[in-house]
């Protein structure tokens, strides 16, 4: 609320190590929290900006799995495209560290411990799907199967992703394990969980009553899931991968990623500050902001708060500045259809156009609601903004100082009242620009600068000095130091936002800082100063490049809806006397028929070479029965005998099944005689 604060602590959810980050990301916290660092530090306030990776969690154990390497070497790649394409890009943090961290896993740990000690958990055991064959339990999206509402035969333990329904993995038809294959097995597992209800009152008191004044998204959000009632929430997970539970008899369990990577914020400031990080957290004239998007705003809200609470000795975040989602020419930015512009390419492609693409960011921030990035948007934006108004603005006003005053900022002569009326239009925006930076409305404040931008554009346009050179050189030095002083007023009010650009014009201006309260001021630059020969700040963007990025993302763009992995994973490999106890056979199929009430079943008569065998299979949605009789088919023949439907089934039939579930039986190439064996 109105409170004085000393200092501020910002932190920016740490981006999972198990791919780059995208504009969707930049949008929605990194170019906000940035913005927001950049302006406290140039009003010289006490703040520091925290980032890290997040490197635990099933999707990273999922990709390392498909890629057959390990977790850490996923992690490893990751963290350092990441942190290396942030740098790059301007993003200011003091540190940007990583959740595999030794000061992580031992503070992480000790949070818990605590935590633990004060009885804070409740211990609950549950039944949780196992996969006997792997030996593990399995995180739900490791679980396949059919979904119960759709009857998507892929669906995952956590999601439907046809029918958008969030599941229970055992809510799942026929539930498949990933690892292995197997149909997993429910067995009994202990887990702790964060008791959520018993801190309602308190959530609904600090939030609903003492943050009115979040953002409405925010608040909105933080309220439905309080009116719905909280839950306990599991904290501890069945996994190899992540901070091990410190409590003894807890082997082969892991912190829950989402216990875990909120308190890297919390290491990740004691790496920065080993002596002086409890100021940031546990003083209350510390102003801790987050950073996040709104797929975060539980966590951030409601159970990393409770964690913070229940310690006891922590602050609770002042504010949480969530953004909406950024969409994609039109489409939801999707990872797994490689519907994204990534950071690291985008560097690679528009080198030292960092501010090219925080201007289009945050002019077009998803604050309020979700918005849509276009190449044709960010074209029009770089060329019709940052190059016709601010760069324009500027090359003008350097170019014909060195055309008229070889360079030197000109003595200022009397103010005409037009020039008056010029000055009077920027006198607010300092004050401006703070109204809205401290409530976090960057749009408003970028277009409060480019604002000014704009005002010193028109200033040159209308008082048209060029035209006056030959008549009045008194006015025309006038002229050229206000428009030098208003250049020096954007190398201050742009340094949150075009950081790149502001540098460049200090440079070309000969200021030694940027200091915020002289915006406002024409008394920035001397006259008699020296400002360096003109060089562009932004230039146009061609229509050609803009085609081959549009290009590019749909040449590349993965049409194939279902999530990873589409190909199952190999297995675990196998001896070859284990290969050899399967005994596989050519038969001939001679009768075949559907099984009453059971509408995926075909009864078949396969001629074996010997005295023939029953199999019934569940091909019936791809096969009529008269399509398969006279074919010959594969089929396991040792298979132990089981009943189906009330029919004893004498064997397998070999089908391939594609990752839409489509399934096709298998046959030789060519005749063979019956009872042939397939090895
Ligand atoms: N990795 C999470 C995500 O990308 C964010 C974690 S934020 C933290 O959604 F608080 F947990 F660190
Ligand atoms: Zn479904």
């Amino acid at each position: 609320m109105d409170k004085k604060y000393k200092r501020t602590l910002v932190t920016t959810a740490l981006p999972y190590a198990n791919g780059p980050v995208h504009i969707g990301h930049l949008a929605g916290v990194y170019v906000p929290a940035d913005i927001y660092t950049r302006y406290l530090r140039l009003k010289g306030e006490d703040v520091i900006m925290i980032g890290g990776s997040d490197e635990h969690g099933v999707p990273i154990t999922i990709k390392a799995r498909k890629e057959g390497v390990t977790p850490q070497e996923i992690v490893d790649r990751y963290h350092g495209i990441i942190k290396k394409s942030f740098e790059e890009f301007g993003i200011s943090f003091d540190i940007y560290s990583r959740t595999t961290s030794d000061i992580h896993r031992k503070t992480a740990s000790d949070f818990f411990r605590t935590l633990y000690d004060k009885g804070v958990f409740i211990e609950k055991t549950t039944e949780q799907y196992y996969d006997t064959e792997a030996g593990q339990f399995l995180a739900d999206r490791y679980i396949t199967g059919t979904c119960p509402h759709c009857k998507n035969e892929h669906a995952y333990g956590d999601q439907c992703e046809a029918c958008g329904t969030s599941l229970n993995a055992t809510d799942l038809i026929n539930p498949k394990s990933t690892i292995s294959g197997s149909a997993p097995v429910l067995r009994e597992t202990k887990h702790w969980y964060l008791p959520l209800d018993k801190y309602e009152g308190f959530l609904r008191e600090w939030i609903l009553e003492g943050h009115k004044e979040w953002k409405t998204n925010v608040y909105g959000q933080c309220k439905s899931w309080l009116d719905m009632g909280l839950q306990p929430r599991a904290v501890s997970r069945d996994l190899d991968w992540g901070v091990p539970v410190p409590v003894e008899g807890a082997e082969g369990k892991v912190l829950y990623v989402w216990f875990d990577a909120p308190i890297g914020y919390i290491s990740n400031t004691k790496e920065l500050l080993p002596d002086k990080w409890e100021l940031y957290w546990k003083d209350s004239e510390t102003k801790l902001v987050h950073f996040i998007g709104k797929d975060n705003i539980v966590f951030h809200c409601i159970v990393f708060p409770t964690m913070l609470k229940a310690e006891g000795s922590f602050i609770l975040p002042e504010n949480v500045p969530a953004n909406e989602f950024l969409n994609l020419e039109g489409d939801k930015i999707s990872t797994s259809r490689n519907w994204a512009v990534w950071l690291h390419e985008y560097l690679a492609d528009f080198p030292g156009k960092q501010d090219v693409l925080r201007y289009v960011l945050t002019a077009n921030a998803p604050e309020t609601k979700d918005n849509d990035f276009t190449w044709r948007d960010f074209q029009a934006r770089n060329n019709n903004e940052l190059v016709a108004i601010f760069g324009n603005f500027i090359n003008r006003s350097i170019v014909l100082t060195h055309k008229y005053f070889d360079g030197k900022v000109p003595q200022r002569g009397e103010l005409t009242d037009y020039d008056n009326s010029v000055l009077e239009e920027f006198k607010s925006i300092k004050e401006e620009l703070e109204r809205y930076l401290s409530t976090y409305r960057f749009r408003d404040a970028l277009r409060e600068a480019m604002n000014l931008a704009r005002i010193g554009n028109k200033y040159l346009a209308d008082t048209e000095p060029w035209k006056l050179a030959k008549t009045d050189m008194a006015r025309v030095a006038t002229i050229l130091n206000i428009a030098l002083q208003i250049s020096a007023n954007l190398a201050i009010v742009f340094e949150p936002f075009l950081p790149f650009s502001a540098a460049k014009l200090r440079k070309l201006l000969n200021m030694a800082s940027a200091e915020w309260d002289k915006i406002g001021s024409i008394d920035i630059l001397k006259a008699g100063d020296t400002v360096e020969p003109a060089e562009l700040l932004f230039e146009k963007i061609d229509d050609a490049v803009i085609e081959a990025q549009i290009k590019k993302l749909h040449d590349t763009k993965q049409e194939n809806m279902k999530a990873e992995p589409s190909v199952a994973p190999i297995r675990e490999n196998i001896g070859f006397e284990d290969f050899m106890k399967l005994d596989i056979r050519v038969g001939r199929v001679t009768e075949c028929s559907k099984v009453p009430k059971a509408d995926k079943l075909l009864q078949l008569k396969i001629d074996d070479g010997l005295k023939g065998r029953t199999i019934v299979s569940g091909i019936a949605k791809y096969y009529e029965p008269e399509e398969l009789v006279g074919k010959q088919v594969c089929f396991v023949a040792n298979l132990e005998p089981r009943k189906l439907k009330g029919i004893l089934s004498e064997g397998m039939i070999l089908s391939a099944e594609d990752a839409d579930g489509r399934l096709a039986v298998v046959s030789p190439a060519a005749d063979v005689t019956p009872g042939s064996e397939v090895k």
